[in-house]
């Protein structure tokens, strides 16, 4: 098991619990289907769905940013709840898609909102940035500094694709999800979390160009170092041990057992990798909520569309606990067991 940081008591009584009191989420209309792959790289719909489970996946429009889709499922997160914008304390959107480096996507939400009293900013962990942002939403509740917070993963990947890479463009699609967050007076709520990170395998799994080191040059761009890079191989071995650790760790800090979780939300990168965690979890794959067969990876989107659907759909009831574990560049992973 890797070396990790000391993680935050939650021991405290003058802490406060926080719940999820609502969620929301946002996929594109437009459909790519595995068939339609097969005309633009060398693929098939088999290799596809046998090696990933992946059918189909949303791609954004062309002038449709991530602030648009983070916007739609926050909208829906505050009908949900009932909180209007203007009661929104804290803004965190975890994505590698900013509209631009400056300012935050969180901003450009606001604005679209109209939350003019929230702070902003952008968290970048990649595929476990929705959990990331759950994580300082729960310290700054907990903590009195802010009453509700918004929390958004969204990601417009097709954007960082190379359409002409099979290895990547088949896995990845566009989306958003959201969750209000706040101290709702009962004990339920946010029970542990656990955080990661090994920046030792940062290149398994990158997008080298557009920022400082490699900045957008036409010769950059001609090495398409503005796309995704990734060992496919590497990285699937690397997700299934750190999400294993991760919901290991959470668990433990939790003080339970996996039999006693109602419902595992996965990061949806890939079938054979959920297989392998639940294996290794000893859990049947009936626990485990599954969308990427719908979705392909949304990366920080995947695990918060996946929760506001399992929510939605009933897949939980209130008092049950579920577990939430995600993996991504950086390396970064996470995972949370919530009281719902
Ligand atoms: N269609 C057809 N063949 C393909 C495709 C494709 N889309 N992609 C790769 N292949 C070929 C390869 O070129 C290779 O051919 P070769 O043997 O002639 O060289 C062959 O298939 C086998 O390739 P492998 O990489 O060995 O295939 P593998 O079984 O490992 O599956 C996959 C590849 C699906 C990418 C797997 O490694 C994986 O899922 N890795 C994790 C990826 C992931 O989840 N990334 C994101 C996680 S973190 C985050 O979300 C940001």
């Amino acid at each position: 098991m890797r070396r990790s940081p000391p993680q935050p008591r939650r021991s405290d009584k003058s802490r406060r619990t926080v719940s999820i009191v609502a969620t929301g989420s946002y996929v594109p209309e437009r459909i790519l289907t595995n068939r339609e792959l097969e005309q633009i790289v060398d693929t098939t719909d088999e290799w596809i769905r046998t090696r990933t489970g992946i059918r189909e996946r949303r791609i954004a429009a062309p002038d449709e940013a991530t602030s648009d889709m983070a916007t739609k499922a926050a909208l829906a997160a505050m009908k949900q709840a009932a909180v209007k914008a203007e009661e929104i304390d804290l803004i965190i959107v975890a994505t590698v898609t900013p509209d631009m480096f400056f300012p935050a996507t969180a901003c450009w939400v606001q604005k679209k909102l109209g939350a003019v009293g929230a702070a902003c900013f952008d968290v970048s962990a990649a595929c476990s940035g929705y959990l990331y942002a759950m994580e300082i939403a729960q310290q700054f509740i907990s903590t009195h500094v802010y009453n509700v917070v918004l929390i958004i993963g969204a990601d417009k990947l097709s954007s960082i694709v190379n359409w002409s890479d099979r290895n990547t463009c088949v896995l990845f699609g566009d989306g958003a999800g959201a969750a209000i967050l706040r101290n709702r007076g009962a004990s339920h709520g946010v029970v542990a979390t656990h955080m990661g990170s090994d920046g030792e395998f940062a290149e398994i799994l990158f997008m080298p160009g557009g920022g400082s080191r490699y900045p957008i040059t036409s010769e950059n761009i001609g090495q398409q170092l503005n796309t995704i890079k990734m060992q496919g191989k590497e990285t699937y071995k690397q997700a299934v041990t750190a999400m294993s650790d991760a919901a290991d760790r959470a668990l433990e800090a939790a003080g339970l057992r996996y039999d006693d979780i109602a419902c595992v939300i996965p990061h949806q990168a890939n079938m054979r990798i959920i297989e392998a965690i639940a294996h290794r979890m000893n859990l049947p794959m009936e626990k485990f909520y599954v969308n990427l067969e719908k979705y392909g990876n949304t990366s920080a989107a995947a695990v918060a569309i996946a929760l506001d659907e399992a929510h939605r759909s009933g897949r939980f009831k209130i008092g049950d606990y579920i577990l939430l574990v995600v993996f991504g560049g950086g390396l970064t992973w996470a995972s949370s067991v919530i009281q719902w």
